[in-house]
């Protein structure tokens, strides 16, 4: 089947339509409304973890603009908006005393959704931990799943009567992995048994959220963020079937068999060795409680070969694939062996995905216009490759873009540009891209749109 003989396709009615973001990479006012310091403003502020420096201090300025944003999303017909909650803003130590006006700001953004009528989504963690608990081991303490209960009870008592969808956690694999073991992200350790030690307590901690969830909104739906993808080899001998076994049990197994199955993966448990963490009673049952949905944020597939190790495989191996400006590979094709092989080995209740996206080099607006057809032919594809997976049985229920808007791209800084909605970062200015017009024309049609048509 072509791309294009998915045009017009459309979706299971009360399919989902949404944007996601994040609150570090759109929120600024790092230092307002008695936010404390989080780990990535210790980390984008030191010299050289970043691109050019930036931080996330002012990002997108959303804590100023939101209503604007709202306004936005709702000229779109987003109907959902997955955002995250800044935990510092919250509880500013970690633990300890609660900041009323950072609740007071999740609150009205609450409010100010219901009022346009898109369904608050809210992540609990999606990197943002506070820099005090960072002081005492961050993520490798166990003792931070304890915190994080304690935060998540204080959020769901304040907005568990408005807000009926949550994720725990976003992607273990990228703040443990990256932040602990390759020091990519924040805090920039390079250790594998922190790395797997960090995991293991973002896991403890989504499981500790479900109970704090099913106890005090017992309406709500809850659910894990998973980054996951396809793994592929080009080669056909052992060692390179042996790569792809390997991959997907970091990148997959390591984080599905916990949450599905109750057991890491004995391989890859085996070849950890005594880096694998420290496991006590009790741990895996709470990992691996029941949850309504699993979200799957993917982006790219990853291709690997023998005696290649690199977190996100290498795209060099598959040199004729398109790729976006992060450099990585485009192919939906990953997306939908990915949807397929989850539903297959693990059943879960439903799936969302909960990010899905490109960066591209997008040029500045001209007369409000910004004219990115590969991110629409991204999307286009993409798109077509979930309707493929709901028609192979997936119980795919709903889909994030990312992201709502340009923001702040972790260690890229500002330099990559994921959003719909084109932002100037001098001046703040937000113009829909025409990816933002397309996607707009593809929620009212609840169906896939030719991706030569830009739309309103
Ligand atoms: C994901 C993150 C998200 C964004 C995208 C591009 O790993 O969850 O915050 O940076 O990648």
């Amino acid at each position: 089947m072509t791309a294009q003989d998915h045009d017009s396709t459309r979706f299971p009615d009360g399919f989902l339509w949404g944007a996601a973001t994040s609150s570090y990479q759109i929120e600024g006012a790092v230092r307002e409304g008695g936010r404390g310091p989080s780990i990535w403003d210790t980390f984008s502020h030191t010299p050289g973890k970043t691109a050019g420096g930036d931080t996330g201090d002012i990002a997108v300025d959303h804590f100023h603009r939101w209503p604007q944003d709202i306004a936005m999303m709702q000229e779109l017909g987003i109907q959902a908006y997955r955002f995250s909650v800044a935990w510092p803003r919250v509880i500013p130590q970690g633990t300890g005393s609660v900041n009323q006006a950072g609740l007071d700001f999740y609150d009205r953004l609450v409010d100010g959704l219901l009022e346009s009528g898109i369904e608050p989504w809210l992540t609990l963690y999606h990197w943002d931990l506070p820099q005090p608990l960072g002081d005492e081991g961050g993520l490798t303490n166990r003792d931070v799943a304890d915190a994080f209960e304690r935060y998540a009870a204080v959020l769901t008592e304040r907005l568990g009567d408005r807000v009926k969808r949550w994720c725990t956690v976003n992607e273990p694999f990228v703040a443990g992995f990256l932040g602990y073991w390759f020091g990519m992200h924040a805090p920039g350790e390079t250790s594998r048994a922190a790395g797997l030690s960090a995991v293991h307590n973002l896991l403890r901690m989504h499981g500790k959220a479900v109970d704090v969830v099913r106890d005090t909104v017992p309406d709500a739906k809850v659910g894990i963020a998973l980054n996951l993808t396809s793994v592929y080899t080009l080669g056909d001998s052992e060692a390179d079937l042996d790569a792809v076994r390997h991959h997907d049990g970091l990148a997959n197994r390591w984080f599905l068999d916990a949450l599905y199955k109750g057991a890491y993966p004995e391989d890859m448990a085996e070849e950890f060795g005594d880096d694998t963490p420290d496991v006590q009673d009790g741990d895996l049952a709470l990992i691996s409680r029941e949850t309504d949905f699993l979200g799957v944020n993917y982006y790219t597939p990853a291709y690997v070969k023998a005696g290649v190790e690199n977190p996100f495989g290498d795209p060099t191996i598959a040199p004729d694939y398109e790729r976006t400006a992060m450099g990585w590979l485009v192919e939906p094709r990953g997306l939908q062996d990915l949807l397929v092989r989850i539903n297959q080995d693990y059943h879960p209740e439903a799936i969302y995905i909960t990010e899905n996206g490109a960066a591209y080099d997008d040029d500045r607006p001209v007369d409000g216009r910004v004219h990115d057809p590969r991110r629409i032919a991204y999307y286009h594809g993409h798109l077509g490759a979930a309707h493929e997976a709901i028609e192979e049985g997936v119980p795919l229920k709903g889909y994030f873009a990312w992201s709502l808007m340009d923001n702040f791209e972790w260690a890229e800084g500002y330099s990559k540009r994921f959003g719909i909605v084109h932002v100037d970062f001098s001046t703040q200015e937000r113009t829909p891209k025409d990816s933002a017009r397309w996607y707009a024309n593809v929620i009212e049609e609840n169906a896939i749109q030719p991706a030569e048509s830009v739309g309103r």
